[in-house]
Formats: structure tokens, C-alpha cells, sequence
């Protein structure tokens, strides 16, 4: 079975900076996605609180519940973040944690994609394997090709605009959005 017409890929972004490499990665996927793909980003992991066990229990709070109900919704979901110490940051894994908790827990069968990006020149792909090696306890269906880990990002945006601006990291994007959107419709 086959999924025909119209995506939507929905967007964690791992950082929080205002000036953020990711965010800039994030912000040019909607123009490197393939037709028929809607790519809309998911409230920051900002606002979640800490997770705690006590705090569940009187209830989830609204953020965790929207985001599942956003992420439930789309068609794949596309993880855009720094690398922090080889690993997650922090406030993604806390995003990860809390919505892992749900009943119907929304990264299961889900097709993912990762994008890390970082000033050093490995992209942040040390990150990738330790968020792919959560989403496998997760049953999320993340693609394996083509990695997308940016490497020396700061020179291949335009910092006064935020664009991102190089033309082969453009392309390899796209290319990961293209097999991204193929990957789901095989799925169906
Ligand atoms: C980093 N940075 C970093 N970079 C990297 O390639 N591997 C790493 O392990 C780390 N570790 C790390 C830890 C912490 C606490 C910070 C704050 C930073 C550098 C990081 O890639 C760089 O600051 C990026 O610019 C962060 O992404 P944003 O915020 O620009 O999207």
C-alpha cells in the first residue's frame, strides 16, 4: 500500500538560541521540501518543564499534549538539532522524555529524519546515533539515508539574513526531504 497526494513533516528544533545555526537550518526547509510536502515547526522545547514522574501525575502538561497531537498528525516528523557533548541537548531529550510518556506515544511507526548542524566539522553526527539509539526504544522508523549533518555551519548561512545559503547542503537536504517523502508513501 501506497500513500498518495499531500505531506506534512513537522520540526523539533534542539536549540534555543536566538541566533541559532539549526534554526536557520529549519527555517529553509520548507523551501527545499518536495512539492506536496507542507513542513510545519512544532512549539520549542523551550517550554516544557523539567520531566518529573510527580508533576505527570497531576496531569500532562499542554505542550506535551499539542505537540503529540501535532506530531500524531503529520505524515513524518524532522528532528533539527545541535550536538551537545557528542550527545542530545538537553532540552530535546526532555521534550523526548516527556512526550515519550503518553499513552500512544507519538514517535511509534513515525518516519523521522535528523538534521544536525555545528560550527565543528563533524555536523554534530556523534548526536545522531545517540537520538536514533532513543527512537529505536521508541519504535520510530528514522531513515537511514542520506545523513544530514552540516559541518562548519556558520559558513554556509548568510548570518545577516539567517538564510542558509550553500548550494550543495541545499541540495543535499532536499535530496533527504525527497527520500524522506518517499520512505512515508512506501509506508503507506
Ligand atoms: C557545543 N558544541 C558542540 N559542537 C559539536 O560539534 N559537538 C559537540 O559535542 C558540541 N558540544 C557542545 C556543548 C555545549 C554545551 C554547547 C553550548 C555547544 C558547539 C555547537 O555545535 C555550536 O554552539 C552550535 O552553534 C550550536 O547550535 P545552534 O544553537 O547554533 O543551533
Amino acid at each position: 500500500m501506497t500513500k498518495e497526494g499531500p505531506l506534512v513533516f513537522a520540526v523539533l528544533l534542539g536549540s534555543l538560541r536566538k541566533a541559532s545555526f539549526n534554526a536557520m537550518v529549519a527555517r529553509a526547509l520548507p523551501g527545499l521540501a518536495p512539492e506536496g510536502v507542507t513542513v510545519r515547526e512544532l512549539e520549542s522545547v523551550r517550554d516544557y518543564p523539567h520531566y518529573d514522574a510527580d508533576l505527570q501525575a497531576e496531569g500532562f502538561p499542554d505542550i506535551v499534549t499539542r505537540t503529540a497531537d501535532a506530531i500524531r498528525a503529520a505524515d513524518a516528523l524532522i528532528v533539527v538539532t545541535p550536538e551537545y557533548n557528542y550527545s542530545i541537548p538537553g532540552a530535546l531529550k526532555n521534550a523526548v522524555d516527556w512526550l515519550s510518556r503518553l499513552p500512544n506515544q507519538p514517535f511509534a511507526g513515525k518516519p523521522i529524519a535528523i538534521q544536525t548542524a555545528s560550527q565543528g566539522p563533524f555536523g554534530g553526527i556523534r548526536c545522531q546515533y545517540h537520538l536514533r539509539q532513543s527512537m529505536v526504544f521508541l519504535d520510530g522508523r528514522v531513515l537511514n539515508k542520506p545523513e544530514i549533518a552540516v559541518g562548519s555551519v556558520q559558513t554556509r548561512v548568510d548570518a545577516a539574513t539567517g538564510a542558509l545559503t550553500d548550494a550543495t547542503t541545499r541540495g543535499l537536504i532536499g535530496q533527504q526531504l525527497a527520500a524522506l517523502a518517499e520512505f512515508v508513501r512506501r509506508q503507506g
